[in-house]
């Protein structure tokens, strides 16, 4: 036989298609590719992955893992995935899930069976068919949406062969039972913890204790595997116990039990002290040529008493299970048709319901808790839930304003900010890991959140409710520990006459941003403390400065000073409270600094954090609307100026662009270097975004980016250039290989915020560039393999990555929704700003349909004769059929918001633009 090579291996596969229009997709021979993983999830809190082969955990937090925890690379070491046998007497044992030691070559190419997969929103379903056995099953995951914690699994067993087969099901589950943080650690000692009972329909482990960082407590949580046959008969027997069920030198893709066909014990047995197992073995039956049987496994995680009887009276049964799996994909299929888009590409509008509820994802699952996302234990940070609202207010805008108002709780008074969030909005736990860190970034997020709140509500009272501020351990920014405080003391902060001090929203966003302004280095730019956006440039803690973020922060005074006169104008309001101590940092208003000197911004600061020392003295000053506005307008300006003169660099072969940092040793970071030239894309996008860059700097960023960071084999502009260097004085992401996520990957993040940038430039083409080649590589299913939506980056590969929970999904949205599409708002009233390109047209007609002031829009651009962007105008616009008054604007129109709150708010109403 001739010697083959690595390389020669046949990995084609075909990719996924849409067979509908509500994004529900069909993907043959799924188990051929490696690292698939699609979620489940529910309000009620139930968090589970699922692979083609039923691997991926099911949990409900760190410490509530009802299947062991499996991270990405454990999806194909580990034999603990959900798994049902089928076993036909005379004939042997077959996996309906494909788990058996012998079936791999059986699902090779050429082999007898064939597997395909459906996913849908939002369940997952596999066939699997086996042409020499005569046997299929179609095994149905979801989540239903219940307040229950649960995940069904649906198995339809069917004799595809032409005699009568005698088969005994059983279904598999391994139950963990306990906390990922005993994976390894007290892996056995925690399995001495284990109380194991069966009861008529199944098994129940109720650990004695938990076992976890918060130390040895009393357990509550009960988890559970449970079944029925289609008619909600129990199971026949149980194997409660892994060791039993696999015998001696067996396991769990070859178990004993199974093999041997031994018989389990009854309802009624307690087994304690062992591993667990959901091993549910179903009546012997005799399936007729053609006749299907159905079995229902409810895999399911209590917090408070278990109630079996409840959930299989609600679950047991396939009609059970049928009208569940309707209610589920109604309820997501709605989400998904929050926002929903018809262009040229069908594709392009099915792939764009993924990407639509990758932020609800985001929210439900927070950043941990998929297989990528080994990291972190729960929740999610700060920068992700300021910047998962920006698409939220366009999906699930009734929620939304609490948890946006609730969030401003999380800043301290120094500028920084709660760092663990909690699952409930407004609930920020005190960081018991003691962690001094203060990512610069952070303050510059709500912002721009609550800018698009206001342009899309109109709801400028919300900048003057009152809110409380968040105190914990760490004072001045972190470089300090308050070593009289004590959790127990709440993390709220006080004053000093033992009352929570409570601000404004916008003293709140003012202490950011102040604080922000006179925290700069030695080359006068901000301060990069422990990491900006980029949680990799994490060494620089010292001399490190963040070009990129003051770019960001500048734009934010500049137009939180604009926002401030319309304040002034809209709600007549001519002076406001400020905290007393704030007022040092408005120097142009009392004791100007001279902004050209970075030691006297740092000595101002420091006189600020000295102002309160654990309380603050709640006192306020009165200050002028205009005055106010007038000192951050007076900031952002000699920012902008600043930033322009002295970060735009060029190189030896004359390409220009921003430096976006300094490093530890205090040098400038990009440019020309002896190891290549050196260039980061997080450099260009603020710069570009807040209009620091002049229209001449913008043309120049766009040519050093196609030159130095477009990667054609990933479609898209990597993270930065190579460094060929383990850059120690700035962050760890330069020990990572290079393409990798932080470290040169094509990160889809940062991507997508250069493509917003390069639109609101009215860089449409170039914009354009980004999006579609981020959408291509993802669905280029051969390289990427990925299920539909956006991954947080491609790997050197080209492979899609840590998908479904990203922050990109957020901003694709916004930026589809608001820039390409144009539908956004001024203060409440409609803008209309479409930047779409003729291609993008279908027969002279683009549409998006999306929520306005409670209003659900369905918004038709016509283009009859197809003219490209930038030849278009807007000339008319009509609201079901009317025409409507508007007021035009440098990119389009705006039409009063009173025209659209005059609408029925349960009706869609269309609106049609002609664009000549
Ligand atoms: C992730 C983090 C985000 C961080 C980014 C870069 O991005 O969630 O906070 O800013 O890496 O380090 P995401 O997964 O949201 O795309």
């Amino acid at each position: 036989m001739a010697k083959r090579h690595l390389h020669d291996i046949d990995t084609n596969v075909d990719p996924w298609a849409f067979v509908d229009d509500v994004g529900t997709f069909r993907l043959a021979d799924p188990q051929r590719s490696s690292y698939l993983y699609f979620p489940l999830v529910n309000e009620a809190g139930i968090m589970s992955a699922i692979t083609p082969k039923l691997h991926g955990d099911i949990n409900a937090s760190q410490h509530e893992f009802l299947t062991p925890p499996t991270a990405v690379e454990n999806l194909h070491n580990k034999r603990t995935a959900r798994n049902f046998w089928v076993c036909e007497h005379g004939v042997g044992p077959w996996s309906a899930a494909g788990n058996s030691a012998t079936q791999i070559p059986e699902e090779r190419p050429g082999g007898a069976e064939s597997v395909s997969m459906e996913g849908g929103l939002l369940y997952h379903e596999i066939t699997r068919e086996n042409d020499e056995r005569g046997l299929r099953a179609e095994i149905t995951n979801f989540a239903p949406v219940r307040d229950d914690m649960v995940e069904l699994m649906r198995v339809a067993v069917t004799n595809t062969g032409e005699k009568t087969k005698t088969i005994t099901p059983t279904a598999a589950v391994p139950i963990y039972g306990r906390s990922a943080d005993n994976i390894r650690d007290h892996r056995h000692v925690t399995s001495l913890l284990q109380e194991t009972w069966t009861e008529e329909y199944g098994v129940l482990v109720r650990p004695t204790l938990s076992f976890d960082e918060r130390g040895h407590t009393r357990n509550e949580t009960t988890y559970g595997v449970l079944g029925t046959e289609a008619d909600g008969t129990a199971p026949e027997s149980f194997y409660p116990v892994v060791e039993d069920f696999i015998g001696e030198g067996g396991n769990l893709e070859w178990p004993e039990a199974v093999v041997e066909d031994l018989a389990g014990v009854s309802a009624g047995t307690e087994v304690d002290g062992y591993e667990s197992l959901g091993g549910l073995r179903f009546e012997t039956t005799a399936l007729e040529p053609g006749e299907t049987a159905e079995y229902v496994v409810i895999q399911t995680i209590w917090t408070d008493d278990p109630d079996p009887a409840t959930l299989v009276e609600r679950y047991g049964s396939s009609e059970a299970v049928a009208e569940e799996l309707a209610a589920c994909q109604d309820h997501w299929r709605e989400k998904s048709s929050a926002v929903e888009f018809d262009t040229g590409d069908d594709t392009f509008d099915q792939w764009m319901r993924w990407v639509t509820l990758q932020p609800v994802f985001r929210r439900l699952f927070g950043n941990s808790f998929l297989p990528y996302h080994d990291y972190g234990r729960g929740g999610r940070g700060w920068r992700d839930l300021w910047q998962d609202i920006l698409s939220l207010l366009l999906t699930e805008p009734d929620n939304v304003t609490d948890l946006l108002y609730n969030n401003f709780a999380g800043v301290r008074f120094d500028g920084s900010n709660a760092t663990i969030i909690g699952d409930e909005p407004g609930e920020f736990t005190a960081d018991r890991n003691n962690i001094p860190r203060v990512w610069m970034d952070h303050g510059a997020w709500p912002w721009l959140t609550t800018r698009f709140y206001l342009d899309l509500s109109g709801d400028l009272q919300f900048l003057l409710r009152d809110q409380q501020y968040y105190k914990d351990l760490h004072v001045d920014r972190a470089s300090e520990q308050d070593e009289a405080w004590s959790p127990e003391d709440g993390t709220e902060l006080y004053t000093d006459d033992g009352e929570i001090y409570e601000g404004t929203v916008l003293e709140h966003l003012l202490v950011q941003h102040l604080t922000q302004f006179f925290n700069v280095g030695e080359h006068n730019v901000m301060r990069l403390e422990d990491a900006d956006w980029n949680d990799a440039m994490d060494m620089a803690p010292e001399r490190g400065e963040s070009v990129a973020f003051t770019a960001l922060y500048a734009w934010n005074l500049r137009d939180m000073s604009d926002v401030l006169d319309a304040l002034r104008a809209e709600l007549d309001v001519e002076e406001i409270e400020i905290a007393r101590e704030l007022q040092t940092l408005l120097d142009t208003l009392s004791e100007p600094v001279d902004y050209d000197d970075p030691e006297a911004k740092q000595a101002r600061l420091d006189d600020y954090l000295d102002t309160w020392e654990r309380t603050v003295s709640g006192e306020k000053a009165t200050v002028a609307i205009e005055e106010l506005a007038a000192d951050l307008e007076q900031k952002a300006e000699w920012l902008y100026e600043q930033l322009r003169d002295q970060e735009f660099i060029e190189d030896e072969d004359g390409h220009q662009w921003f430096n976006g940092y300094y490093d530890d040793s205090g040098r400038r970071v990009e440019g020309d270097h002896d190891n290549g030239v050196r260039m980061t894309l997080t450099g260009q996008v603020f710069t570009l975004m807040g209009g620091v860059a002049t229209d001449d700097q913008a043309d120049a960023i766009v040519e050093a980016a196609d030159e130095y960071l477009y990667e054609p084999k990933m479609r898209g502009y990597r993270l930065n250039t190579d460094f060929d260097e383990l850059k120690t004085d700035l962050g760890r992401g330069f020990g990572f290989a290079f393409g990798h996520k932080e470290n040169g990957a094509m990160f889809s993040h940062m991507a997508v915020m250069y493509a917003n940038a390069l639109y609101r430039r009215g860089k449409v083409e170039a914009g354009h560039r980004v999006l579609s080649g981020i959408y291509e590589q993802s669905k280029d299913f051969e390289v990427s393999r990925i299920y539909p939506g956006i991954p947080e980056y491609f790997s050197e590969r080209g492979r899609g990555m840590y998908t479904f929970l990203t922050g990109s999904g957020s901003w694709l949205l916004l930026t589809t929704v608001t820039e390409v599409f144009g539908v956004k708002g001024r203060l409440g009233d409609l803008r209309l700003e479409p930047k779409l390109l003729a291609e993008q047209f279908d027969d002279g007609e683009a549409a998006v349909t999306c929520q306005f002031a409670d209003r659900r829009l369905d918004v038709t651009y016509h283009n009859p004769e197809n003219a490209d962007v930038g030849d278009y105008e807007i000339t008319a616009v009509s609201l079901n059929g009317d025409s409507v008054d508007f007021e035009r604007t440098d990119d389009g129109v705006v039409i009063d918001r009173e025209v659209v709150t005059g609408l029925d708010s349960e009706a869609v109403h269309d609106v049609d633009v002609t664009l000549e």
